[in-house]
């Protein structure tokens, strides 16, 4: 089957973190933020790889990015649907994705307000290093569980909250301007609560300690199913 690149306009307010689209921000997103993300993240690589290694079907991702799962994908993936509001990022992934080779799509809008995809139609969700900088977490949770099929899974990995102490401070303390610098990413963010409150099954889920940087080292990582539907 070919692979086809199916773009959809981008709504006015199209990404929690990148409300005016203006051309300086989609050059600021496609050769700044684009770069952090493809240099400053290559120390999640490993955890990418085992993460994503039994994901497989029809496949929705959101938060595409830059693409840096795409490498990671097992050949069980038949399609994947790339949901990515910022132009920028999305200019940046879609040699990428067409090298990819497999059928795919790009939806540029956000995830936070119903998206262009018929309900239960995906085999398995991919969110990685995306809620911290949503505003609407539970928008997106919402969407997410309208895509997939019943007892399908979501595959997570966040940076987190801290649980408390100094490193939690220090979230905290930086929250408002490393918030400001990187798209609205917020590094206190108690991802493990929002999902619990959102209906996920958290208990699948394992705190881990990421290859990144000292505010956003620590993580949940894990494959994660509606309580109600998790009968698999
Ligand atoms: C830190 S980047 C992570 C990119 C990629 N998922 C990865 O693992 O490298 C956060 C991504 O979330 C996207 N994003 C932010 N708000 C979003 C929303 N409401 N719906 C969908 N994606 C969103 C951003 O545009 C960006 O691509």
């Amino acid at each position: 089957m070919r692979a086809t690149v199916h773009r959809v306009a981008p709504r006015a307010r199209s990404c929690d973190s990148d409300r005016s689209m203006t051309p300086l921000k989609q050059v600021w997103d496609r050769e700044v933020v684009g770069r952090l993300l493809d240099h400053g993240m290559s120390g999640v690589d490993p955890l990418r790889a085992e993460l994503l290694r039994d994901v497989r079907g029809r496949v929705v991702e959101i938060g595409f990015g830059t693409g840096a799962n795409l490498p990671f994908y097992p050949d069980a993936v038949s399609e994947l649907v790339a949901v990515e509001p910022s132009v920028g990022l999305a200019e940046r992934a879609r040699p990428r994705l067409e090298a990819w080779g497999r059928p795919h799509r790009v939806v540029s809008a956000s995830a936070s307000r119903p998206l262009p995809l018929d309900a239960r139609s995906f085999d398995a969700a991919v969110v990685t290093f995306v809620l911290c900088s949503v505003n609407d977490v539970k928008a997106v949770l919402g969407e997410v569980a309208r895509l997939l099929a019943p007892g399908a899974p979501l595959f997570l990995a966040e940076h987190v909250a801290a649980p408390r102490g100094a490193l939690r401070q220090v979230q905290k303390t930086i929250r408002p301007a490393w918030s400001a610098l990187l798209g609205g990413c917020d590094p206190a963010r108690d991802t493990r609560a929002r999902l619990d409150e959102n209906g996920w099954d958290t208990s699948t889920l394992r705190d881990v300690a990421l290859e990144l940087p000292y505010p956003v080292r620590p993580g949940l990582v894990g494959t994660t199913r509606l309580a109600a539907r998790s009968s698999a």
